[in-house]
């Protein structure tokens, strides 16, 4: 649907069709948050909401890139001088990502393009990785780079990390690259094997956003990763995927009180992530259930990265499926989404009750979408 938006607008901006359309999708997790940048396990999917882009190659150096989705600018800057734009935030994903491609393909020339996504933004399904995976895809395929799909998932988190300033992990641009219709991806974060994981016939892909604004989330994530890392640092281990839960135990009097609980959640995490691929291949939706309740409880207790809207969501959709399916908070947190898997028959009562129960508490609108699990911009 955007694919068409795209071409369509490029044929207005630039007078005449594009070369070529790219796509590539967010994500959501099922579970495994806070677990990529330790080196652990993580179960997302890619969904069928994405960006797309319209492009033609120039023979000079210059990118044109109009946003119709931010505010309807359009940025101009040369390859051989990429710099940080404070005016357009939006750009810095198309810079960053362009200066990050020229380290290693610096033969690529400049390029027309038209962006467009319906990822809702800052909403812990992302939109950005989206952005970087659809860039490089598209700089891929105009000028014919020997790039795949997990350089180029290397490629976005660089420029996100060196660039646009967040600290993430891979699990984004990774499963918005290599994601495969109708399952999720139990992916390794450190050595970046992955294997795909079905999802169960019969189980709707639902995901609610709390619109709670999202502020100052890149310093509230830098700073959990940043405690991770030092209490991988005391084990003197590369990350916590190294620590065991009986290590981190015994060593409960060396450590302050909150770092053995952000540590706590990472060591669960991957435990219940490895265990929730087990799940899905065995259909087993009961012991996903549980999974997906620990995975929330352990987020918002020993993680704190939930809100109070999103631990009300999972709650009133809990009461609803029980353990007929599994609810918890998805992505980074701090506002934003939870996400659910809920037998299609049970589709209509539980988004009656949201849609009833979470503006009385809150004072929200919610924002349900029905996902399907979707192919990666590179499989
Ligand atoms: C954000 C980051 C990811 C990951 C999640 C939390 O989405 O971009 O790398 O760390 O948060 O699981």
């Amino acid at each position: 649907m955007s694919d068409n938006l795209v071409k369509t607008l490029f044929e207005q901006q630039f007078s005449a069709s594009p070369e070529l359309v790219c796509h590539a999708p967010g994500r959501v997790n099922l579970i495994g948050d806070h677990t990529d940048y330790n080196d652990g396990f993580v179960l997302p999917a890619a969904i069928n909401f994405g960006t797309s882009i319209a492009a033609t190659a120039r023979d000079d150096n210059k990118i044109v890139v109009y946003a119709h989705d931010c505010d309807q600018q359009t940025s101009e800057f040369q390859l051989d001088n990429i710099e940080f734009s404070e005016y357009m935030m939006w750009s810095n994903y198309v810079r960053g990502t362009l200066k990050v491609i020229l380290e290693t393909c610096p033969q690529i020339k400049g390029a027309n393009l038209v962006v467009s996504g319906n990822v809702p933004q800052g909403a812990g399904l992302s939109s950005s990785a989206s952005f970087e995976v659809a860039i490089v895809k598209t700089f891929v395929s105009l000028f014919d780079l020997d790039i795949d799909g997990v350089k180029a998932a290397l490629m976005g988190q660089r420029a996100e990390n060196t660039f646009v300033g967040c600290n993430c992990g891979i699990m984004d641009q990774l499963i918005s690259a290599m994601g495969q219709q109708d399952h999720a991806m139990l992916l390794d974060c450190r050595d970046l094997s992955f294997e795909d994981a079905p999802i169960p016939t019969g189980l709707s892909v639902f995901i609610v956003n709390s619109n709670v604004k999202r502020g100052l989330v890149d310093s509230a994530y830098n700073l959990r990763r940043q405690q991770c890392e030092e209490v991988a640092k005391h084990f003197n281990q590369p990350a916590l995927r190294d620590v065991s839960l009986e290590q981190l135990q015994s060593a409960k009097g060396q450590l302050s009180e909150e770092s053995f609980r952000r540590a706590r959640h990472v060591i669960t995490e991957n435990t219940r992530t490895v265990e929730a691929l087990t799940a899905l291949k065995a259909n087993d939706i009961a012991r996903m259930s549980i999974l997906m309740k620990a995975s929330h409880d352990s987020l918002r207790d020993d993680f704190e990265v939930t809100t109070k809207e999103m631990d009300g969501l999972v709650d009133i959709i809990d009461s609803v499926i029980g353990n007929q399916g599994g609810v918890r908070m998805t992505g980074g947190g701090f506002g934003g989404c939870v996400v659910a898997l809920i037998p299609a028959e049970m589709v209509a009562a539980v988004t009656a009750e949201v849609e009833n129960q979470y503006p009385q508490q809150f004072g929200l609108q919610p924002n349900i979408y029905i996902c399907t699990a979707s192919q990666g911009a590179f499989r």
